[in-house]
This record gives C-alpha cells, structure tokens and sequence, in this order.
C-alpha cells in the first residue's frame, strides 16, 4: 500500500527532475516511520560535477527537516525511461550506507514499473562505515 503512495510521489516528482544534460529524469521518495514520504530529483549543473542526485537530494531534505537513520523505512528511485534501470552509482550508495538504516528496502524502478528490491547491505556490502573509525 505505501509502495503505491511512493510510486505515485517519485512519478509526479519526476517531472520537476531538472537534468538538461543528461536528460536522464531522476526521483526519489523516502518513507518514514511517521508514514510522511519526502521527495528529490536529481539537480544538474553546467559545472557537471556540481550536480546532485536524486537520492541524496532526497535523504539530505529528509535529514533537513530533523529525521535520522533510525526514522527511515525504505527508499524508492525512479526513472521515467522504459529501458533503464536507475541504479545508483557507487558514491550515492556510500551515502545511503550513512544516512540510512542497512537493512532499510530499496526499490528501483523504471516507467515500465520494473521493479527491484534491494537492502542497503545488499547494494554496499563490506562498506567502510563510522564504525570503522
Ligand atoms: N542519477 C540519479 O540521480 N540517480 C541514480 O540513481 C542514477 C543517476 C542522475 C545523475 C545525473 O543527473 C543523471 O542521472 C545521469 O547520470
């Protein structure tokens, strides 16, 4: 049931993706143990390097607004192309392995509504964490 609430949000949030370089339409929606779901895009820039993803857009509003891991239930990515799957890359899955719970759901899911369902320990296994400090 709260899949279908995440689906919908990253769906309407996915049109204010503002990606002119890649063209490559990101969202994201974080639901929380209150039952509130905070969205993201990803944000390019002309300066490439400058521009954030949609998924710590995400968790960093979610911790903008006074959430903590321990708050987190799951997180959905979606991309509105039908032949890709948006997989975050290795930097973004460092962060979701700080800010977020390990054995939190991730979803990941395209316009074709293919659907994946990841752990945060299953996306980053053997990461370095603050533990390890
Ligand atoms: N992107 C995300 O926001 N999240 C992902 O999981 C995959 C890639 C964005 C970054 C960049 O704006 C565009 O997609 C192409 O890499």
């Amino acid at each position: 049931m709260k899949q279908k609430e995440m689906f919908d949000a990253v769906k309407k949030e996915n049109v204010l993706s503002y990606s002119p370089y890649s063209k490559y339409r990101v969202s994201a929606a974080c639901l929380l143990k209150d039952g509130r779901i905070i969205t993201g895009i990803n944000i390019e820039n002309s300066s490439y390097g400058l521009s954030i993803c949609a998924e710590r857009c995400t968790l960093f509003s979610v911790y903008a607004e006074g959430y903590k891991r321990v708050d987190i239930v799951s997180l959905m990515i979606y991309t509105n192309r039908l032949d890709s799957m948006p997989y975050p890359c290795g930097a973004y899955r460092q962060v979701m392995s700080e800010l977020m719970p390990m054995d939190a759901k991730v979803y990941i899911v395209n316009d074709q509504e293919m659907e994946e369902e990841y752990t945060v320990s299953s996306l980053i296994p053997h990461c370095f964490t603050p533990d390890n400090l």
